[in-house]
C-alpha cells in the first residue's frame, strides 16, 4: 500500500497505471465497518483502490465540529493495508486549500435543502472536495455510502451537471446489531444517549409499516416518526422528511418511492439517518 500527503505522487502512481481501473473511496478517516464496507466493495470491483483520508474544512460550519472531529490515522492505515488498498491519499490544508484558493462547486437547489437547512454550506464543501478528488485521482467508480443520503444526491447531480467521467457505486448503510446507523459521531454519544439512539431506525421502520399498511400521506408519515421519537426521552429532532428521492422536495403523498429520513440531536450531537422506501403499487 503507498500512503502520499502529495497531489503530484497520487497522480504520478494513478496515471503508471491508468489502463487499469480505478476505485474511490473518500472519507474523513477514522474508520469504521461503514467506510470499510465501502472499500471491500471497491476491492471486488475493480483493479486497483484509492482511499481518501481527509477532514475537509470547508463542509463544516464555523460552529461544527471540525477542531473535536476524530483522528487516528495509525489505525486507518492498518485497517486499509489489511483491506488490500493500493493507494491511500491524505493531504493537509495546505495542500487542499493553497492560500488564493477561491473557486467553490454549488449544486443550487439540492443544497439548500434538509441537510443543507441547518448546515449552509456544507455541500458546497463536499461538491468542491469530491470534484478536487476526483480531477486528482481520476477514479473509474466512486463508492459513497447510502447513510449519508442527501450527499449521494448531491454528488449524482454534480457527476451528471459537469459530465464527469466517473460511476458513481451507492452502498447500504451499515448498522450496529441494534440498528444505529455506523458514524464516527456515535462514539461522543453518553452512554444513556448510546442506548436510545436507535430509535432514528425504529422511527423510520415504523413509517415503513405506515406505509406498507396504505398510509401514504407524507404528513402522516412525518408524525408517525416525530411519535416514535418522542418515546426516546434524549431525542430532540432537528427534521424528519419524507421526500422525493432525487428532487428531494417534500411529499404530500407518495405514489412510489420516497426518501424517509431525518436528524436528530443528543445532547451536542447530531444523529442523521434515513430509509429508501417503495409504496405497494396494489393499494
Ligand atoms: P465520512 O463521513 O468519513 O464518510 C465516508 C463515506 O463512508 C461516505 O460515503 C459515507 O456515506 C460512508 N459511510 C459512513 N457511515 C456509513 C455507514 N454506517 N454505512 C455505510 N456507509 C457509511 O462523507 C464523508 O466522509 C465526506 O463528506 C466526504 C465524502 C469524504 C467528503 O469530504
Amino acid at each position: 500500500m503507498r500512503t502520499t500527503e502529495q497531489i503530484a505522487a497520487a497522480r504520478t502512481i494513478r496515471q503508471a497505471e491508468s489502463g487499469l481501473s480505478w476505485g474511490l473511496v473518500p472519507t474523513m478517516g477514522y474508520l469504521h465497518k461503514g467506510h470499510l464496507a465501502l472499500v471491500r466493495r471497491a476491492r471486488a470491483e475493480n483493479k486497483r483502490v484509492a482511499v481518501t483520508i481527509y477532514v475537509n474544512p470547508t463542509q463544516f460550519s464555523p460552529n461544527e465540529d471540525l477542531d473535536t472531529y476524530p483522528r487516528d490515522q495509525e489505525r486507518d492505515l492498518q485497517l486499509l493495508a489489511a483491506e488490500g488498498v493500493d493507494l491511500v491519499f491524505m493531504p493537509g490544508d495546505e495542500t487542499m486549500y493553497p492560500a488564493g484558493f477561491q473557486t467553490y462547486i454549488t449544486v443550487e437547489k439540492l443544497s439548500r435543502l434538509l441537510e443543507g437547512s441547518a448546515r449552509p454550506t456544507h455541500f458546497r464543501g463536499v461538491a468542491t472536495i469530491v470534484t478536487k478528488l476526483f480531477n486528482i485521482l481520476r477514479p473509474t467508480r466512486a463508492y459513497f455510502g447510502q447513510k449519508d443520503a442527501q450527499q449521494t444526491v448531491v454528488v449524482r447531480r454534480l457527476i451528471q451537471d459537469l459530465n464527469l467521467d466517473v460511476e458513481l457505486v451507492i452502498c447500504p448503510t451499515v448498522r450496529e446489531a441494534d440498528g444505529l446507523a455506523l458514524s464516527s459521531r456515535n462514539a461522543r454519544l453518553s452512554p444513556a444517549a448510546r442506548e436510545q439512539a436507535p430509535i432514528l431506525y425504529h422511527a423510520l421502520q415504523a413509517a415503513e409499516v405506515a406505509l406498507d399498511t396504505g398510509k401514504r400521506e407524507g404528513n402522516v408519515l412525518r408524525q408517525v416518526m416525530l411519535d416514535r421519537l418522542k418515546t426516546a426521552p434524549l431525542a430532540r429532532p432537528d427534521y424528519v422528511s419524507v421526500a422525493h428521492p432525487d428532487t428531494l422536495a417534500e411529499l404530500e403523498r407518495v405514489e412510489d418511492q420516497a426518501l424517509l429520513s431525518m436528524a436528530v440531536f443528543f445532547g451536542a450531537v447530531r444523529l442523521i439517518d434515513n430509509l429508501l422506501v417503495t409504496a405497494s403499487k396494489t393499494d
